[in-house]
């Protein structure tokens, strides 16, 4: 009958309305404004999928592409309303002068509370200063100088396995060894010398459980936990990984053994007297374990691609170990001499800064920039794009150590070098990350040269942290004998992808 026919396909129409603008509206979330407000920019992208399809494909790439088409305050559209700050001043607006109103976000928290539990990272007020307060003298001063021996010693016996491969031409996978060194080294201060006994059980359920947590942080729906297959397997591994933990708090409060968590266990905070119950002593050690076991190994192992790909630095690098070193480890009381090295990383982390995406959604409506920015808009800081922006960084994607001289330094933007973010929630392990990086850049490359495989493709993995996507092959060269001068200054700028 004609009459059915219609109601059919009437209805089938509009049941596709709905359905494409149901999609639409899943795809492009909501940008709620109000009479007056002017809504930050969006790039052109799908109309109805809006850039759903490119940040599946190329994540940083989308954001990058989206910056440079609309500036520094640009909106992506996706199930998720994101807005994308790239200028310092809105840095600066974001982590200092509105901190408050610029909470971590609840999402990315309970993702990694499946690791870290309510450790400093996912937790907020009270609880969270406590925390900081009580774990800061573990990072800090003469606690970083108690670690430096036990990270040059780890440091050199990797070097010694690494003898036999120099002059072949058998690679080693880079980001592996810089992986299995940084956890070994954080093992050691976390655990002390008990950290042998326990090192493989742990590695294995640590990695296993993280590597469940961390993917999720990025993803941009996910499905309830229970929903996904490696939920079972992420809850046996973390359930071995906490059996280690507490056995060890437990027999640490008994007999301190000078180790960090010794260290934990016993701290008493000096405002209240109060110290940390095993469970909050527990997700604080997941959190130093988290915080390090990617972060440092992938700076370096960029440090390593970058050196390879300018020679002259690297040469520069070599010239400074040999005059300051004369073959010694190095310990804190070279770094006044060890200036470029650290000037090498300070570079490399601009470049490729580990933890390359910040969310901060704002708890009550705001306005950056002239635009409007209501309450819990997914507000964005990526500091792989303030590190390269143009007004602040000239040649910005060029490999240049020589920016950051003092001077340099104190002419620039506050907010235009991030990697540790700023404020009242920056990196609790600063200080001690770039102890540990100019110590093991010092140590590797006075004794070795890592040179990428040739046509090896490098592209980037964009989890919680950036790290090669397909590995970093490298072949070991002893380092030559270098002079013992100053080489002279070379510009160094030509792009680092
Ligand atoms: C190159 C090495 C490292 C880099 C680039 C780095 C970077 C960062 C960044 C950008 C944040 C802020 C994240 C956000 O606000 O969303 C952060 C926070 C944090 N990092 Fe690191 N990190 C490094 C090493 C470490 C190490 C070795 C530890 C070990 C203790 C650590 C522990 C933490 C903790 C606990 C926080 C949260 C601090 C708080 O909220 O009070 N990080 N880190």
């Amino acid at each position: 009958m004609p009459g059915k026919g219609w109601m059919w396909l009437a209805g089938g129409a509009a049941a596709a309305g709905t359905g494409i603008f149901q999609l639409r509206r899943w795809a492009l979330g909501s940008y709620p404004t109000k009479p007056g407000k002017v809504l930050a920019p969006h790039p052109k992208d799908d109309p109805v999928l809006g850039s759903v399809p490119s940040l599946g494909t190329d994540l940083l790439g989308t954001f990058v592409n989206a910056w440079k088409e609309c500036g520094d305050v640009v909106y992506v559209r996706s199930p998720r309303t994101m807005c994308l700050l790239a200028h310092p001043d809105h840095v600066k607006h974001v982590l200092i002068d509105r901190q408050p109103i610029y909470p971590r976000s609840q999402i990315v928290r309970d993702r990694l509370r499946a690791i870290m539990g309510n450790g400093m990272f996912s937790s907020a007020g009270p609880l969270w200063s406590r925390q900081r307060r009580l774990m800061q003298p573990a990072f800090h001063g003469e606690s970083i100088a108690s670690y430096t021996k036990l990270i040059t010693d780890t440091t050199t016996s990797m070097l010694d396995g690494w003898q036999q491969l120099a002059g072949r031409r058998t690679p080693v996978e880079v980001p592996d060894e810089m992986m299995r060194l940084g956890f070994t080294i954080i093992g050691r201060i976390i655990f002390g010398a008990s950290w042998d006994e326990h090192a493989a059980a742990f590695r294995e359920a640590f990695l296993t459980a993280s590597e469940y947590g961390g993917p999720r942080v990025l993803a941009l729906v996910s499905l309830p936990q229970w929903m996904t297959p490696d939920y079972y397997r992420y809850r046996r591994a973390i359930g071995m990984a906490d059996a280690i933990v507490y056995k060890a708090i437990d027999e640490r409060r008994h007999a301190p053994t000078g180790d960090l968590i010794s260290l934990l266990v016993h701290a008493r905070d000096a405002e209240t007297g109060e110290g940390m119950s095993d469970e909050e002593a527990r997700d604080e050690i997941m959190t130093a374990f988290f915080g390090m076991y990617k972060s440092i190994p992938h700076a370096l192992t960029w440090t390593w691609y970058l050196l390879s790909k300018y020679p002259s630095a690297r040469r520069r690098l070599q010239d400074e170990l040999a005059t300051v070193l004369q073959g010694r480890t190095p310990t804190m009381e070279d770094f006044p001499g060890l200036e470029y090295t650290r000037k090498v990383i300070d570079e490399v982390l601009r470049l490729y800064p580990p933890l390359w995406i910040m969310s901060r959604p704002p708890t009550e409506d705001d306005e950056i920039g002239g635009y409007y920015i209501p309450a819990e808009l997914f507000i964005l800081i990526i500091p792989y794009i303030t590190h390269r922006h143009p007004d602040f960084w000239e040649n910005p994607d060029g490999f240049d150590p020589e920016r950051f001289t003092p001077e340099r330094i104190a002419a620039r933007h506050p907010c235009a070098y991030i990697p540790f973010t700023v404020g009242k929630r920056k990196c609790i392990g600063d200080e001690f990350s770039l102890v540990a990086l100019r110590l093991i850049v010092a140590t590797i490359a006075q004794r070795f040269e890592l040179n990428l495989v040739p046509d090896h493709p490098i592209s980037r993995q964009l989890e919680f942290i950036m790290r090669p996507i397909n590995g970093m092959p490298m072949t070991l060269e002893r380092a030559p004998q270098r002079q013992t001068t100053p080489a002279a200054k070379e510009p160094i700028a030509a792009r680092a992808r």
